[in-house]
């Protein structure tokens, strides 16, 4: 009988990682290849892709490739799921992890460039969405896969902007929140598109993460306002959900969207 720890193994699965070559999606990757896969690490640098993926092979002794994708553009996408197929001829597992870029330039949304808009629109929901529809196809074939897309509590809270200006940082725009909103309703539908074809669709809102390059001050006023007290950590806090949601141990979970902030999003 296959025990419970047996059904979170992900030998022989072949996952795609967006974003991966650093940060959280990289974590992801190490969550993953830990348990056995074999792993795509996807980033718009080609050379920043194949270090990370030379770093998790010597890690975790699993086989890794580095592919250069801007997820935005559908002939790169295709590309990426055609390369991945003559590597392994099979795609188990998408993380739709690239995205972010959401304190970047002028935030403020009466002031803001349209044209920002429209770009973190597209590298935060239309990116995702063309994965999902050129993986999902293959995963349909296949009958079995699981996608997991990397939303936000941006999608679930209103801001208090205070803390960002009080510690002279850019806030959130809310076209990161209209963005991974979006992500989680597509994560809803998709899921009820795929169930029949034995895939499975769920979301994950990380709460802020502590990347080191934030102002202390911040870090500590964020800190406050989660019920633990503290920021989410790399290389820790979201490999567990990311394992769970990819793998057998979770095969009766979808269009689910599972929360990972240290309770910042219930507090107070
Ligand atoms: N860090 C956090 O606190 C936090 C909180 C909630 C959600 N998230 C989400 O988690 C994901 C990862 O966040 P992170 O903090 O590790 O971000 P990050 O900026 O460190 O990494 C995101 C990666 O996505 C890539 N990317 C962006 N646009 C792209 C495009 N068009 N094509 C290809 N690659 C593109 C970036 O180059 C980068 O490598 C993002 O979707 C982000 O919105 C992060």
């Amino acid at each position: 009988m296959e025990s419970t720890l047996d059904r979170f193994q992900l030998k022989e699965k072949v996952a795609i990682i967006t974003g991966a070559a650093r940060d959280l999606g990289f974590d992801a990757a190490c969550a993953l290849a830990e348990a056995g896969a074999s792993v795509v690490i996807t980033s718009r640098v080609l050379d920043k892709a194949e270090q990370a993926a030379k770093k998790i092979a010597d890690r975790f002794g699993t086989e890794a490739i580095g592919l250069e994708l801007d997820h935005t553009d559908w002939q790169k996408v295709q590309q990426v799921v055609n390369q991945t197929l003559e590597w392994k001829n099979r795609i188990d597992i998408l993380i739709n992890n690239a995205g972010g870029g959401s304190g970047m330039g002028e935030c403020n949304l009466f002031k803001r460039d349209p044209k920002a808009i429209a770009a973190l629109i597209e590298s935060n929901l239309i990116g995702p969405i063309l994965m999902c529809k050129a993986v999902g196809e293959i995963m349909i074939r296949q009958k079995s896969g699981k996608i997991i897309n990397i939303a936000s509590i941006a999608a679930m809270v209103g801001r208090d902007r205070d803390m960002y200006h009080r510690n002279n940082k850019n806030e959130q725009p809310i076209d990161y929140a209209a963005a991974k909103g979006g992500v989680i309703s597509m994560t809803r539908d998709l899921a009820a598109l795929m169930a029949p074809f034995g895939v499975c669709v769920n979301a994950i809102s990380p709460g802020g993460f502590d990347k080191g390059e934030l102002p202390k001050a911040f870090v500590q006023d964020y800190s406050q306002e989660t019920m633990l007290g503290r920021m989410g950590k790399l290389d820790q806090d979201l490999n567990g959900i990311i394992l769970f949601l990819a793998s057998p141990a979770s095969d009766y979970v979808t269009a689910q969207n599972i929360i990972v902030d240290g309770g910042f999003t219930f507090s107070k």
